[in-house]
């Protein structure tokens, strides 16, 4: 067994984030296997494509003979499985890649996993680690007053995403109590930062906002979310790969909730302080809220007690330092962006907000005219 670790889906947001961070820390050798999908930017990796602790392998996870030649070929210490088909309206609109690469692809990895464990000589087998990045989604919806998700929480899965992410947690956690294989959860709140795909909310009103196009907010807007900045997911995932216990989860949040009303008009104030000079000023004028998401889960909350009395963790960001940087770095990158917004991405675009505006898109809830300069 090597000091190497196999990622999969270090290609995609969190995952690209990963992979600069741990070649930053040289950490030691990484093997990124992703299939690039639409989510997938090998842009995103250019600045460590050439070192020598670092190879890519596009492959896909649902390919076992593949799995099984990739874990033999390198000897991994550890597989960080990030791959997945992330986004709740694509899960919505089409539902089965999501049972496919969630499901399947995950069962398939864990499958190569075991028989790769099961090779190796016995000393080394209690130090092998599986990691299975996993989401605060498969505790379900709570309302306003309800404590935030521990580890103990019921699984009740609302969407197609949540439920496949469901599903991959616990074979998961079979494959540890049936099969001993050292398998680690993490279950992480909504994660924000550089190099996040313009589908989502963080990205995609940075993006509107830029370029003065209507900013859509799912119905009454007041649906929370926890935030994260994807730098201390990352950090808690470092830790917990060294330091977790196997056969544990942990749920790892940042204590940052805010209704998408807030969080959306938080980024107006920044693009208006930081671009006064914007024609798009103030950018709340863009705001438009828009037909609902079906079973929209009103909130999440995670409880991250557990890391960081065992681990040790803390989240470095705070949701108003977080999110400038996240800004900020659109700002410096746009390029990044326009590399992103292709002709399928803009398909995906057409798709989801067409059909929500012609149900009667309306601006300000409140009625409030607006002034077309920036304050201050
Ligand atoms: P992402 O959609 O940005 O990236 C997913 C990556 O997986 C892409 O590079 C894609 O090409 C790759 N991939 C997809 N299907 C594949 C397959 N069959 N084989 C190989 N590679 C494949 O996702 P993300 O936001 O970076 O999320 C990464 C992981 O973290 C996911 O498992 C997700 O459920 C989890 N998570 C995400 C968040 C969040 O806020 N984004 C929060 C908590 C947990
Ligand atoms: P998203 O970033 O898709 O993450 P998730 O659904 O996994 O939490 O959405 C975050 C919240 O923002 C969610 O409540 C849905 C809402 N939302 C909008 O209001 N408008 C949008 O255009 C998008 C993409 C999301």
């Amino acid at each position: 067994m090597q000091e190497t670790i196999l990622i999969t889906g270090g290609a995609g947001f969190i995952g690209s984030n990963f992979v600069l961070e741990w070649l930053e820390q040289s950490t030691g050798p990484l093997v990124n296997v992703d299939s690039l999908t639409y989510a997938g930017n090998l842009r995103n990796l250019e600045p460590v494509a050439a070192r020598r602790e670092y190879s890519f392998v596009r492959a896909d996870i649902c390919d076992r003979a593949r799995m099984d030649q990739l874990l033999q070929e390198h000897q991994p210490r550890a597989i960080v499985h990030f791959a997945a088909e992330s986004h709740v309206d694509r899960s919505i609109v089409g539902p089965e890649a999501f049972v496919e690469t969630n499901v399947r692809g995950t069962f398939v990895l864990l499958e190569a996993a075991r028989a790769y464990w099961n090779s190796l000589p016995r000393e080394n087998q209690p130090k092998f680690r599986f990691l299975h990045v996993s989401t605060d989604e498969v505790y379900g919806s709570l309302g306003a007053d309800d404590p935030a998700f521990r580890e103990t929480t019921p699984y009740a899965p609302n969407s197609p995403y949540s439920a496949t992410k469901a599903a991959s947690d616990h074979l998961v956690r079979a494959y540890f109590h049936t099969y001993g294989l050292p398998t680690i959860i993490t279950n992480c709140s909504n994660n924000y930062g550089p190099y996040h795909f313009p589908e989502k909310l963080i990205p995609l009103m940075i993006t509107h906002a830029l370029a003065g196009k209507p900013l859509p907010v799912y119905g009454d807007g007041l649906n929370v979310r926890d935030w994260l900045y994807v730098g201390d997911h990352c950090a808690a995932l470092r830790l917990v790969l060294e330091r977790g216990r196997p056969g544990e989860t942990y749920n790892i949040g940042g204590r940052n909730e805010r209704s998408n009303r807030q969080v959306v008009e938080a980024i107006c104030e920044i693009l208006d302080e930081l671009q006064p000079a914007s024609p798009h000023c103030p950018h709340k004028q863009l705001i438009q809220f828009v037909k609902d998401r079906p079973g929209h889960d009103r909130r999440y909350a995670i409880d991250a007690t557990k890391l960081e009395r065992e681990l040790g963790w803390q989240a470095r960001e705070t949701f108003s330092t977080g999110l400038r940087k996240t800004v900020q770095w659109y700002l410096d990158h746009p390029e990044w962006t326009s590399d992103v917004l292709s002709g399928a991405y803009q398909e995906w675009i057409d798709r989801n907000y067409k059909q929500r505006s012609q149900d009667g898109a309306h601006s300000d809830p409140d009625g409030q005219q607006r002034s077309h300069e920036c304050e201050g």
